[in-house]
């Protein structure tokens, strides 16, 4: 998970500043007292309970059984390796996993994290997965990215070769914007990809957004609604674009390929940043003129 950039020192009681996310006056959730300097934590496997195990896996099964037709195949085909889905799996067991495909491993930490330690991880392969489960009446909605958004919705792309390479190349790619101060930017390029990006497919329109794939609505929403519009990949056009926190998003966008995602990205943001900052913001929603949607199949 990504936090705001709006950190909240007490000073006392933590090893490190716990961060807030959206107003800045609610307390996060997570236990910061035991977090490390880069924010990671011990998952503390032994703490769930059995109300959290069958939490989770009720949140598992509601979305496996969506995802044929809706998911795109790279995700679809890597779920397996989260492991049973009746326990909510120990995340140094799936790094093992994870690390023999693609060098990636899963880390423990207390809940949302400021964005320089976020990128700091992600740089490093290091994917920061929270360790406490919604409670049972969020089962729908929960504000914060708990264990089973992080787990289910970010983990299986991250056995994608290309996608693994595209995640680490955000993270070096977000040290770099907080230098330039461009972080809301670059902020809107993971909201609209790794949060909720959709993919073409000879099938037709498939998600790979973990915002999405963690979603029991938003899912069926995102793939086939009428209402939202989905435009084609354009990283200018997303670095323009607002994104709503607290409902579904009224634009997607759209990749060819992991590959086309992997490359677009490549070249040096320092110039883009320069000209997004010059031109107008684009409300979430909004159309442009002459611009081609996808449509819902
Ligand atoms: N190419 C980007 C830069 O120079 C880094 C980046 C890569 C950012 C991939 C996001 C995703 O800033
Ligand atoms: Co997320």
């Amino acid at each position: 998970m990504l936090a705001d950039d709006k950190t909240h020192d007490k000073g006392v009681n933590h090893g490190v500043a716990p961060v807030t996310y959206g107003q800045g006056d609610r307390p996060p959730r997570g236990d910061y007292a035991t977090a490390r300097e880069d924010y990671t934590c011990e998952q503390d496997w032994a703490a769930y309970t059995a109300q959290d195990h069958d939490l989770y896996r009720r949140l598992y099964e509601r979305q496996a059984a969506q995802l044929q037709g809706l998911a795109c195949d790279e995700f679809i085909d890597a779920v397996r390796h989260l492991g049973a889905p009746e326990r909510i799996p120990r995340f140094d067991e799936l790094s093992q996993t994870l690390y023999a495909k693609t060098k990636w491993e899963v880390v423990a930490v207390p809940g949302l994290i400021p964005e320089e330690a976020f990128f700091a991880l992600l740089a490093k392969r290091k994917f920061p997965v929270t360790g406490w489960i919604r409670k049972p009446e969020e089962f729908d909605y929960v504000v914060e990215p708990d264990v089973f958004h992080d787990l289910f919705g970010h983990v299986p792309l991250l056995f994608n070769p290309m996608f693994a390479d595209y995640m680490q190349a955000y993270g070096a790619g977000g040290l770099k914007a907080s230098r330039l101060d461009a972080c809301e930017l670059l902020a809107r390029l993971y909201w609209y990809t790794v949060e909720f990006g959709l993919i073409d497919t000879p099938q037709g329109i498939r998600a790979y957004g973990a915002g999405i794939l963690s979603s029991a609505g938003e899912l069926q929403y995102s793939v086939r609604s009428q209402e939202p519009s989905r435009v084609g990949f354009d990283l200018q056009r997303i670095m323009r674009t607002r994104y709503k926190i607290d409902s579904y998003q009224a634009t997607y966008f759209v990749i060819e390929s992991f590959a086309q995602l992997f490359e677009a990205t490549a070249p040096d943001f320092t110039p883009l940043y320069r000209a997004v900052r010059d031109l107008p913001e684009i409300d979430a929603g909004a159309v442009l003129p002459g611009e081609r949607l996808f449509r819902a199949d």
